[in-house]
C-alpha cells in the first residue's frame, strides 16, 4: 500500500520509523541534515501490512535556470527495505512522486546515489550535463562534483544549461 502525506500529518513514530528505514538502507550514512532535507514537504511511504518498507519524499526548492526561478519538487530520502528490493516498491513510490512533481511543479530534481542512478534513468530521469552550481552564504558557486548525479525529470529543460539552487545544512544538492 501506498500512502501520500504531509510531514505535518505524520507522528512523531511514523516520523522515527522512517528515519530509521533511511538510516539502514544507506548503510549508517544518513546524516542529520539528510533527514531534516527530507522534512517539511510530502512523505510517499510504502508499506507491507502494518510494516514501513519504502519511503520517498518531494519537497519545495527553487532552481534558478534560463533566468526564472524554476519551482522544483526535489526528491530525498527514496529507500526501500532491504528484504524488499527489486520488487518494484520503488516504482510504485516513484509512480507516486512524479505525480506529485507532474501535477504541483515546474521539474522534478534529485542528487542520485550509485544504487539510485540505474533505477532512476530507466525512469526518464535525465542527468544534468550544463553547470551546477549553489547560492552559499559565500556568494555563487560552481560544484563541478555533483555532474552525473543530479537528475531532472520534464520538458523544456536546456539540460546543458545552469542549474542553480540555494543554500542549505549538509549537501548542497
Ligand atoms: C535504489 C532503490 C530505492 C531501488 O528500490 P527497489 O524497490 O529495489 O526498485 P524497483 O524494484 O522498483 O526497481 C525497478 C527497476 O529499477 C532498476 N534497478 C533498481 N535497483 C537497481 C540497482 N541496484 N541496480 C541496477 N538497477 C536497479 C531495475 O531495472 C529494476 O527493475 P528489475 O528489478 O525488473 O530489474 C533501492 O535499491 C534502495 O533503497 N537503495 C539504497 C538507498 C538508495 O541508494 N536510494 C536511492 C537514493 S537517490
Amino acid at each position: 500500500m501506498i500512502r501520500t502525506v504531509h510531514t505535518s500529518a505524520l507522528g512523531t513514530a511514523a516520523l522515527a520509523s522512517a528515519r530509521a528505514l533511511l538510516e539502514v538502507a544507506f548503510d549508517g550514512e544518513l546524516t542529520a541534515e539528510d533527514w531534516e532535507h527530507c522534512l517539511g514537504g510530502l512523505h510517499v511511504l510504502a508499506y507491507d501490512g502494518a510494516e514501513l518498507i519504502g519511503h520517498a519524499a518531494v519537497v519545495q526548492r527553487r532552481l534558478l535556470h534560463v533566468g526564472r526561478a524554476l519551482r522544483a519538487g526535489y526528491v530525498e530520502g527514496v529507500a526501500v527495505r532491504a528484504d524488499h528490493r527489486r520488487r518494484g516498491v520503488a516504482s510504485a513510490l516513484m509512480d507516486e512522486v512524479e505525480t506529485i512533481i507532474a501535477r504541483a511543479y515546474d521539474l522534478g530534481a534529485l542528487g542520485s546515489s550509485d544504487d539510485g542512478l540505474p533505477f532512476y534513468l530507466g525512469r526518464g530521469w535525465r542527468a544534468w550535463t550544463g553547470q551546477l552550481r549553489a547560492f552559499t552564504p559565500d556568494g555563487l558557486i560552481d560544484t563541478p562534483d555533483e555532474r552525473g548525479w543530479i537528475l531532472v525529470f520534464g520538458d523544456g529543460l536546456a539540460l546543458d544549461g545552469d542549474l542553480v539552487c540555494g543554500w542549505r545544512d549538509g549537501d548542497v544538492w
